[in-house]
């Protein structure tokens, strides 16, 4: 049993909703199923004739969402590709970090395409997952409902939001882009897209002081297994063969 509380829904709910006529989706004109995913997930929809000729917008591909380029091959991360990790999640070290169990409440500050507040819902925790690029928050919140998951999918800015918020969770779990890439491994084609889309180097130590008022247990950050904690020094950490855990118990 979790002694946390999540009172104030409707503060999360006003902040930075999704901007659909910023993240409208470009479909042909006899595109039912994406009209569907327009209505689902309130997505103000465009000709695909309009469609940007240089970035990344939301289509449809096969029925599923999709992150479509005009000159790359379209992104669908499907429930079937993250579902076998999701199933493997209970030992992970990241569950381990976190400990996550049943009714732990968990704010994932920098949500991504939610891969990881999608497992730590799968293990029981309530979470949140915050995420400010708004292209890669619809992908995470059609992920959660591809998923049958209950996780809270909102486009944020975490600084903003742990700033507003009157929430307080067991766990804030932070899992900032990680600075370059080691030269040997090419990342897989999602993490690829995410680098180039994503927001890069928040301010980490900030956000850290915001957390700490809005954290009842811990606070967790992932780091690449050999990267310098930076002045955050944690009180332990989980480690594995590429990422660590770092793990600051706030009370
Ligand atoms: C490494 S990714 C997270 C990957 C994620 N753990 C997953 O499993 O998919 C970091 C994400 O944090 C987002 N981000 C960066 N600064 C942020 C901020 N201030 N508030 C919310 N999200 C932020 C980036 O846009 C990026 O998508």
């Amino acid at each position: 049993m979790t002694s946390a509380s999540r009172t104030t829904e409707e503060t999360v709910a006003e902040l930075d909703p999704i901007d659909s006529a910023q993240t409208p989706i470009f479909l042909r004109p006899d595109d039912d199923r994406g009209k569907e995913l327009a209505s689902t997930f309130d997505l103000e929809f465009r000709d695909i004739q309009s469609a940007p000729a240089t970035d990344w917008y939301l289509g449809c591909k096969q029925g599923e969402l999709a992150l479509c380029h005009s000159s790359e091959h379209s992104l669908v991360i499907s429930e079937r590709s993250v579902r076998s990790k999701i199933d493997d999640a209970r030992n992970t070290h990241l569950a381990k970090a976190c400990m996550a169990r049943r009714g732990r409440v968990v704010l994932d500050a920098f949500g991504g395409w939610g891969i990881d507040g999608l497992t730590l819902s799968a293990l029981g925790c309530e979470v949140t997952i915050l995420e400010v690029n708004s292209l890669i928050c619809t992908m995470a919140r059609y992920l959660a409902q591809e998923l049958g998951c209950t996780a809270k999918v909102v486009c944020a800015d975490a600084e903003r939001y742990l700033q507003d918020t009157n929430e307080v969770f067991d766990v804030v779990y932070f899992d900032p882009m990680f600075p370059g890439h080691p030269k040997s491994a090419k990342p897989v084609r999602r993490m690829q897209i995410l680098e180039v889309l994503a927001r890069k180097d928040p301010d980490i130590e900030q956000i850290f002081e915001f957390a700490k008022s809005r954290t009842r247990d811990r606070i967790v950050v992932k780091r690449r297994r050999t990267e310098n904690a930076r002045g955050l020094v944690p009180d332990w950490n989980v480690s594995g063969r590429t990422v660590r855990f770092d793990v600051f118990q706030i009370r």
